[in-house]
């Protein structure tokens, strides 16, 4: 048992610990740290707290990674009310292990929680559900270049009830899962498909929160994108203007020393971009955020304005983009310094090679 030190409101939490006795083998784990890939092996333990409305957050436990029992009426499966995060954990050189602004995640994840009707995580909770995990499964943060464990908390209503309704019963977990690059190919700039016939949200919607449902209804644009040999689809509101791809945000270089990112209250919030942001500023960069028109791109590249478009994202940190494809056109898009150049900043950050000046690492191991 291992104790939760809360320093503002939120009680301790007691993490009941049982240790998986079919463990992958240390071979295994080596081979799969060789070449991760994303998201599509995971450590041996998971992380689990449950949620009641009469009990509050209560049984945290640490157990074995495996399938999680759920009534066929669980209100998650027909309702889809679930949330969840990415976030990731770092190696350094002297073997300590690193996480990036969680109280960040942890924000986000509330901001999340209030939209979709579910409780509130108190940020010790969820920085210490990180710690729980990561400190078991340390063997399984990966010390190769670009790698790490990439992090997923997710909650979702677990009561069995069909009334739509927010639900009272709710379970929150953290799984883990060792990542090398998310685009197979490495740091390659993507070729980008304009969505004309779907949206990823709408005013008033889910687009700002991190729901299962706002990736449901970008598969089939996703699916579209990849027919049309490209990597990731660019979604615009309803005014046209330039919202996020499937998976990430997108930022905007331009010739006089603006970087611009759409603003909008569909859209996630997205760290990483908040984070190249900051050090894009600390450059002398003028940052703005404000609504870009799809017109806006395809004129400001047309006429040299903007000189680079990029994607970012946790999973995939800092991606150029190449290409801009739409029904009736390809258009090349600019390549320059600046996407890889904060990018290597990042992670220089994120891996401990450089001075950590926001203070933004967090400690796990
Ligand atoms: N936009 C969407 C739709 C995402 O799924 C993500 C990834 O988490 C982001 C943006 C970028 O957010 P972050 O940088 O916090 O990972
Ligand atoms: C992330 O970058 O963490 C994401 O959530 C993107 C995608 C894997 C859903």
């Amino acid at each position: 048992m291992t104790t939760i030190d809360a320093e503002t409101t939120a009680a301790p939490l007691e993490f009941a610990v049982t240790k998986n006795l079919n463990a992958a083998t240390p071979a295994r784990v080596a081979e799969v740290l060789e070449n991760p890939g994303f998201g599509v092996v995971f450590t041996d333990h998971m992380v689990d707290i449950c949620w009641s409305a009469k009990g509050g957050w209560h049984r945290p436990r640490v157990q074995p990674y495996g399938p999680i029992p759920l009534d066929p009426a669980a209100s998650v499966l027909h309702y889809a009310q679930e949330i969840f995060e990415g976030i990731k954990a770092y190696r350094h050189a002297d073997g300590s292990v690193h996480t990036f602004r969680p109280d960040r995640n942890a924000a986000r994840m509330q901001a999340s929680a209030r939209r979709l009707a579910l409780p509130e995580l108190p940020t010790e909770y969820f920085i210490e559900s990180l710690r729980q995990l990561v400190s078991i499964d340390e063997r399984w943060v990966p010390s190769g270049a670009d790698q790490s464990l990439y992090l997923r908390p997710f909650m979702f209503a677990k009561e069995a009830f069909l009334g739509v309704r927010a639900a009272q019963k709710v379970a929150y977990y953290v799984i883990a899962s060792p990542a090398g690059a998310y685009f197979t190919g490495g740091v390659k700039p993507v070729r980008i498909w304009l969505s004309e016939d779907y949206a990823r949200a709408g005013r008033g919607g889910t687009g700002k929160a991190k729901t299962g449902g706002n990736y449901a209804s970008s598969l089939l644009p996703q699916a579209e994108a990849y027919a049309k040999g490209c990597d990731q689809v660019v979604f615009l509101n309803e005014n046209r203007d330039v919202e996020e791809l499937g998976g990430m945000n997108v930022v905007f270089v331009f010739k006089d020393g603006r970087v611009v990112t759409p603003e909008s209250d569909s859209i996630l919030e997205g760290i990483t971009r908040d984070s190249l942001l900051q050090l894009a500023q600390d450059r002398g960069y003028t940052v703005e955020k404000r609504p870009i028109s799809i017109h806006e791109w395809r004129e400001g590249v047309a006429s040299g304005d903007i000189v680079e478009v990029f994607a970012c994202g946790t999973a995939a940190v800092v991606t150029p983009i190449g290409a801009l494809v739409g029904t009736d056109f390809e258009e090349p898009q600019p390549l320059g310094e600046l996407a890889l150049s904060l990018r290597e900043e990042l992670t220089d950050i994120q891996y401990g090679r450089r001075e950590d000046k926001h203070g933004w690492l967090v400690r796990l191991v």
